[in-house]
Parts: structure tokens; C-alpha cells; sequence
């Protein structure tokens, strides 16, 4: 009795050991590579929830083609999205015709995308468990876009918008380009109405009020994995457990 007590103790220490670095291991943190498979330069922008700390980029250049990787904590939460058609004027001020952030700079230290912009989101475990992530087209439509996990457990499918919504886009949500005409964003509903029915805010405020509407559903008909309106979450969430990179891409 006296004799096993020790290496009984020592099996309990190193189980413990290797639970340890389990938990060091879940507690990785996550990468997030960008890329940008579209034929034309993307700004890409990044905007942390309210307690989760800023990423080391809040908005840099994309030329065709090129990918920058990204670092997240474990619990980050957040999204990204892609700006268009942007340059800097001769004062120095950067902005963007489409998913502006209005900072004026390539970085968007905190601020968020003005409308309409496709919306990359997604919210990582802290213990291990299931990241949650979607494409979301409720701020409407820029570009195309797709979040896929690299590895991990559970579903793990790719969360995609890989259809160009500006050609299937009704001229009244419609955003052109003041220079050529071409269709260069697509407004949601509520963005462009403001409608409560569309909002789901008001006497809609709840996923038993607020149901598609022909217009979320054009944009379900060309994504179906996306968001359409704020309570396509049945469609449109994604899970995955423990994948150690996401790849965001612009032009899936
Ligand atoms: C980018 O691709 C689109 C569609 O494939 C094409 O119409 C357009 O001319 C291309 N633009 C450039 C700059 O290559
Ligand atoms: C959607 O429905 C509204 C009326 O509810 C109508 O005015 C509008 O033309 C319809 N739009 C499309 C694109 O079907």
C-alpha cells in the first residue's frame, strides 16, 4: 500500500501535466488570414465587440491576389469586411465609395463599416468549445465573401456569399458608381426602407414577427448561407470546435 502510493502520485502529477497542456493547446489563439481573390484592390477592415481587445490591424491594402494574417485571443469576437473603389485625396484624407469607415485613415481603429456592406462575423470560444461564425448580409451587399475553417471538430463548414448580389440587385436598394453607372453596392431593405418589418425592430422585433420578405429573399435565393434579414439565424450560423485558423476571403 505504502509502496504504490508514489508512482500513483506521480501518474495523478503527469495526468494533470497533460491535462495542462490540453488546456494550453485549446487556448491557442486564432489565426485569421485574409485573402484577396478578387481582380481589384480590397481594404479590409477589422472591428472588435465591445470586450473583446482590438486585433494588431483595424484596416489594411489587399492588391489582387496578396493575403495578410491576423491574430485573435481566445473569446474574440468581431467581424471584417472589405472597402472598394478607395484612394486618398489631396488633403490626405483616405476614404472608401463602398464600407467606408469614415476614419479617414486605412486603419479603422474602432469604427465600423457604413452601410451597405457584406459582413464577415464571428464570435471564438474561450474553454475550447464552438466558435460561432456567419456571412451577413444584413447591413447589405458589397463584395463577395466567404469564412471557412482551417481544421477543427463539428461542422465546420464554410460560411459563404460567393455570388456578386450587385447583379441581381433592384434598382431601388441599388448603390452606382457616380463615375461609370456600374452597380457597386446593394442597400438591404431595412437600409434602404427603414421599415420596421424589415428592421425586425418594433412590433417586429422578435424572430416570430419578423419573417423574410421578397426582398431578403432575393438575397437568400443568390446566398443561401448568408444572413438575408436579422433573424436568419436558422440558415445561416455556423459552428466549429477548436480550428486553429479561419480564412477570410475576399471573392471565394
Ligand atoms: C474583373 O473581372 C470582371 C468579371 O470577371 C471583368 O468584367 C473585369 O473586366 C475584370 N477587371 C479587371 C480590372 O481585370
Ligand atoms: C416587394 O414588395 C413591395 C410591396 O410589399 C413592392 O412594392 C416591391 O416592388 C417588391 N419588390 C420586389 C423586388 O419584389
Amino acid at each position: 500500500m505504502s509502496m504504490d502510493g508514489k508512482p500513483r502520485r506521480r501518474i495523478r502529477a503527469f495526468s494533470s501535466f497533460l491535462l495542462f497542456l490540453l488546456f494550453v493547446q485549446e487556448a491557442q489563439p486564432t489565426s485569421f488570414t485574409f485573402s484577396n481573390n478578387c481582380n481589384y484592390t480590397v481594404w479590409a477592415g477589422t472591428l472588435s465587440g465591445a470586450t473583446s481587445q482590438s486585433l494588431s490591424e483595424t484596416g489594411f491594402k489587399l492588391t489582387p491576389a496578396f493575403s495578410t494574417t491576423l491574430s485573435a485571443p481566445p473569446g474574440w469576437s468581431g467581424r471584417f469586411w472589405g472597402r472598394t473603389l478607395c484612394s486618398t485625396d489631396s488633403t490626405g484624407k483616405f476614404s472608401c465609395t463602398t464600407a467606408d469607415c469614415a476614419t479617414g485613415t486605412i486603419p479603422c481603429n474602432g469604427a465600423g463599416s457604413v452601410p451597405p456592406a457584406t459582413l464577415a462575423e464571428i464570435t471564438l470560444s474561450n474553454n475550447g468549445g464552438q466558435d460561432f461564425y456567419d456571412i451577413s448580409l444584413v447591413d447589405g451587399f458589397n463584395l463577395p465573401m466567404s469564412l471557412s475553417p482551417v481544421g477543427g471538430r463539428g461542422d465546420c463548414e464554410p460560411a459563404s456569399c460567393a455570388w456578386d448580389v450587385n447583379t441581381v440587385c433592384p434598382s431601388e436598394m441599388q448603390v452606382t458608381s457616380k463615375s461609370s453607372g456600374a452597380v457597386i453596392a446593394c442597400r438591404s431593405a431595412c437600409n434602404a426602407f427603414g421599415d420596421a418589418k424589415y428592421c425586425c425592430t418594433g412590433a417586429y422585433a422578435s424572430p416570430s414577427s419578423c419573417k423574410p420578405t421578397n426582398y431578403s429573399k432575393l438575397f437568400k435565393d443568390v446566398c443561401p448561407d448568408a444572413y438575408s434579414f436579422a433573424f436568419d439565424d436558422p440558415s445561416s450560423t455556423f459552428t466549429c470546435i477548436g480550428a486553429t485558423t479561419y480564412l477570410v476571403t475576399f471573392c471565394p
